[in-house]
């Protein structure tokens, strides 16, 4: 019988890809969504069940009904400017939500956990590529509830032995190369579907915020990484718990930046669109810089990104850009 895996936000962009890696990968994975931002539509290799964090009888029944082995918890709040806005909606989903699944974890037995950490932990470091061991002083109330987390693990673990894997994502980006899921945010704040949106005309330019940063071009600099990549490293981090292997934190990039220009640059190449941009002054908190030293995940896991050129990602969110809204074209008003 296949393993069952809990997979919180299952309905959701990252969640979704993961759970179709589940499956190929011989497990049964459970969805628990609330559908807040997440889509019934993207969860299609195992059971959906509708539910919020905060009812903890419903996620007790489900791990137990299931027969729960791990747990990847990817439900959050994931929006940085809201989270400076409205912290307590951050801090109540993310951390006293998360603070319910651990306790219900204990009472069930599940004591495998891979956790949706990110680069946000780290604020705005002095050293480039960010290491695990960069210092995490987080900028915003967002990056603040995943390290809270993280730190709330570690805890768990030494008092509890729930042992976890904290993957720190760098910018999740493209989609399933079957082009089945892919990402579809509402509010979308991500740099390739709004140039993407741009393309296709749904947005009249994208913004370039900042242009006077100290990099190349000017333009801020991020390690975008292949959803599908990030979907296998939480096959890996599964295994790698259930080898017994000892709570850790992993950064997951590709290592290679792009500057904002660039990625319009090959936006522009893989569309054929002229995509108009407008410069624009720096949001406050966006480092000049973000880019992964992702060593100690290649080496604790084995992982490699296969997916890494930045073509590669733009293209296969393009090609499901185009598909989503062919197939339901009802959405493009709904943006
Ligand atoms: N997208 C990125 O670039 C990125 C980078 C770093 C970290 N992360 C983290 O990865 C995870 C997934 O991100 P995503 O981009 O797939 O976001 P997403 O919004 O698409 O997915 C999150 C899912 O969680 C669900 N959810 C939220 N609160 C819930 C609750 N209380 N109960 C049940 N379901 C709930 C939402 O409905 C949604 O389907 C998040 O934890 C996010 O913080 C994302």
């Amino acid at each position: 019988m296949s393993k069952t895996v809990l997979v919180t936000g299952g309905a959701g962009y990252i969640g979704a890809h993961a759970c179709k890696a589940l499956a190929k990968a011989g497990y049964e994975p459970v969805a628990y969504d609330n559908l807040v931002y997440g889509h019934r539509e993207a969860v299609r290799w195992g059971p959906l069940i509708e539910g919020d964090l905060a009812d903890r009888p419903l996620l007790a029944e489900t791990i137990r009904q299931h027969g729960i082995e791990a747990v990847i918890h990817f439900a959050a709040y994931a929006y940085v400017g809201e989270s400076i806005e409205k912290p307590e909606k951050y801090f109540h989903n993310n951390v006293v939500n998360s603070f319910g699944l651990m306790e219900t974890l204990l009472d069930t037995g599940v004591k495998k956990m891979v956790f949706s950490s990110t680069c946000a932990t780290y604020g705005l470091p002095e050293t480039m590529p960010i290491r695990e061991d960069t210092p995490q002083h987080p900028v915003n109330p967002y990056g603040e509830t995943k390290l809270m987390i993280e730190r709330a693990l570690h805890w768990h673990d030494v008092a509890h032995g729930l042992r976890h894997v904290a993957l720190r994502y760098f910018n999740a980006a493209g989609a399933d190369p079957d082009g089945e899921i892919g990402e579809d945010h509402s509010p979308e704040t991500h740099l390739i579907p709004l140039i993407l949106d741009a393309a296709a005309g749904k947005r009249a330019q994208i913004d370039v915020f900042g242009t006077d940063y100290p990099t190349p071009d000017g333009t801020a600099i991020r390690d975008y990484i292949h959803v599908q990549d990030l979907a296998e490293a939480h096959v890996l981090a599964l295994r790698y718990l259930e080898k017994g292997g000892e709570s850790l934190a992993l950064n997951l990039g590709t290592g290679t930046g792009h500057s904002v220009r660039d990625t319009i640059a090959a936006a522009r190449r893989i569309t054929g669109k002229p995509i108009p941009s407008r410069d624009t002054t720096r949001r406050p908190g966006d480092p000049p810089v973000l880019v992964a030293d992702a060593t100690k995940a290649r080496a604790t896991l084995g992982w490699a990104p296969s997916l890494d050129s930045l073509d590669r990602i733009i293209g296969t969110a393009w090609a499901w850009h185009q598909k989503r809204f062919v197939e339901n074209p009802a959405r493009k008003a709904a943006h």
